[in-house]
């Protein structure tokens, strides 16, 4: 995704036609196997996960039943989210609200985790990028408890995002990682990850510091 693609990412009216017109789930990017080992590795089973901009990927519903069981799941479009109220109705333990992720009324220190997958992309490619995803990653700084983690699966490369995230203001630590992107050929490439944006995406940490309940 990038401003290429138009501000259209950043616009409500954007999301609500397309989940009004295409009501099958689509994965931006890639699925939850392809996060799946840093899940494990940050995020605890009991631990309160927010999936922010979630869109109708099946992420959320493939963590419940991969073990992860308090996920809050929050997304500008109503129409979206009214569709994963339906779909999900039998699934303890998933929420779903309408909230704008750079206006978010969420207590200070309530999640342990915030998962963002195409979400700030959606924030850089729109209107008033910087400043609005400068908005939502103080949001996310403040809601995390002590220890929290913020993954954030993008197509921006580090030399791009780096910048961003490691802003001192937020008082967390970054670690990035190359993701390969879906093969789709029979015969497939040797992963080589390089920051020409068609090469991977990028699964960015946001750590906290301090130490979780767990310690
Ligand atoms: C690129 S899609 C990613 C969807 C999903 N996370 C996935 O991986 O398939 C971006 C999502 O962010 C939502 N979105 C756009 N702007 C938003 C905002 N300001 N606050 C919350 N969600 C937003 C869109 O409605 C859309 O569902």
């Amino acid at each position: 995704m990038s401003k290429a693609d138009g501000s259209q990412y950043g616009r409500l009216a954007y999301w609500d036609q397309r989940y009004t017109d295409d009501k099958e789930p689509f994965e931006w990017y890639c699925n939850y196997n392809s996060i799946r080992e840093h899940c494990h590795e940050h995020f605890r089973p009991h631990g309160k996960i927010l999936n922010v901009g979630c869109g109708n990927s099946r992420v959320s519903e493939d963590m419940h039943f991969d073990g992860f069981k308090d996920i809050v799941n929050v997304d500008l479009s109503g129409v979206v989210i009214q569709q994963m109220i339906d779909k999900t109705q039998s699934l303890n333990g998933l929420s779903w609200q309408v909230m704008d992720a750079r206006y978010m009324e969420l207590d200070d220190e309530s999640f342990d985790a915030v998962l963002d997958k195409g979400m700030i992309d959606t924030l850089l490619s729109g209107d008033n990028s910087v400043e609005s995803a400068n908005k939502f990653c103080s949001h996310v700084a403040r809601i995390l408890k002590p220890g929290g983690i913020y993954m954030c699966l993008s197509s921006g490369i580090p030399n791009e995002r780096m910048t961003m995230l490691s802003n001192q203001d937020y008082s967390w630590e970054v670690h990035y990682f190359p993701v390969p992107k879906p093969v789709i050929s029979e015969v497939e490439p040797k992963f080589n990850p390089t920051e020409e944006p068609t090469s991977c995406y990028w699964l960015y940490t946001c750590k906290t510091g301090g130490d979780d309940e767990e310690g």
